[in-house]
């Protein structure tokens, strides 16, 4: 066995030692270099290839997205250098707004700057291009286009971005949009966003506690116990629902 591994050794030494030779005298056959960098602007311009391909790397993670969202062309026939794309032009800006922010931290929290965290790309974006909280998202969608196309974009942005950092599909995102909803007189969207929720999180105190309270304001008090029960029995330290269900039970 011993042998075997020299042998294998030895060969493959003398395999470097001719390639190596094959080096110095023929021409080496590398693969054509990437053209020089042009028009770095916020970068220093000596940024060693490397290390800017590496950043860029960062940002297409930090957004979700591919070189070819800021970039002009498509593999391997990219123009990195040109300034044809918005989102270039906007991602430059950003990496300004980024430095200020982190340049004030210090001021702001009375902290040495070595102490303070750096704002970087995914600190906001995690993960998608235009960064915004789910239940702004579900909000706007439910008040241009009603509580059904809302389950339906909660189900296809669960789908695409289960598991990642984009969206928080815990219990709690879906609860104070439909607590908006019912005080904003609309306790059928409320309770369609809460049903979605339960089917998720059947085990979700908040959610049977915001359907009670879009009951309460259907009048349909007996779905309101039913929900406020279901909140105890999760719960049952849960002094607010007590104290509603007894005002309940008392006014029946
Ligand atoms: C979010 C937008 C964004 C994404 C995504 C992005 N880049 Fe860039 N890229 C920029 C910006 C902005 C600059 C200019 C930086 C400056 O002005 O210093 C740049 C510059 C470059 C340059 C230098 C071009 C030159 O000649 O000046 C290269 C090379 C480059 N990017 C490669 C890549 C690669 C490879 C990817 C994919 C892994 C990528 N970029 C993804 C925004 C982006
Ligand atoms: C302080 C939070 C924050 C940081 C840090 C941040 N961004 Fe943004 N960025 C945003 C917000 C918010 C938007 C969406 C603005 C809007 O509503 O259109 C955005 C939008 C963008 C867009 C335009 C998206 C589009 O399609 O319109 C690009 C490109 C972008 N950011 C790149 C970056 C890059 C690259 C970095 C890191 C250098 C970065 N951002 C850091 C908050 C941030």
């Amino acid at each position: 066995m011993r042998r075997l591994v020299s042998g294998i050794v030895i060969l493959g030494m003398s395999i470097l030692a001719a390639s190596a030779a094959a080096q110095t005298t023929t021409a080496p056959a590398q693969p054509a270099q990437p053209p020089p960098m042009t028009n770095l602007q916020i970068y220093p311009k000596d940024t060693p290839r490397p290390e800017l391909v590496a950043t860029m790397q960062g940002f297409a993670q930090a957004l979700g997205v591919q070189c070819t969202y800021c970039h002009e062309g498509q593999a391997p026939q990219f123009d990195f250098a040109a300034d044809t794309k918005r989102t270039k032009t906007v991602a430059r800006k950003m990496i300004l707004m980024s430095r200020e922010i982190t340049a004030k931290l210090p001021e702001v929290t009375s902290k040495p700057a070595a102490e303070v965290t750096r704002l970087r790309c995914a600190t906001c974006h995690r993960g998608v291009a235009i960064p915004r909280l789910l239940p702004d998202i579900l909000t706007e969608t439910v008040n241009k286009s009603g509580a059904a196309a809302a389950v339906q974009q909660y189900r296809d942005l669960r789908k695409q971005y289960y598991g990642g950092q984009s969206y928080d599909f815990s219990e709690n995102a879906l609860v104070p949009v439909a607590l908006q909803l019912t005080s904003a007189n609309k306790p059928d969207d409320a309770l369609t966003l809460l049903q979605l929720n339960a089917e998720f999180n059947p085990n979700s105190a908040p959610t049977y506690g915001g359907m009670a309270q879009a009951y309460l304001k259907k009048n349909d008090k007996e779905n309101a116990i039913k929900n406020f029960e279901k909140v105890i029995q999760i719960d049952p330290n849960n002094q607010l629902a007590k104290r509603q269900l007894e005002q309940l039970k008392s006014s029946k």
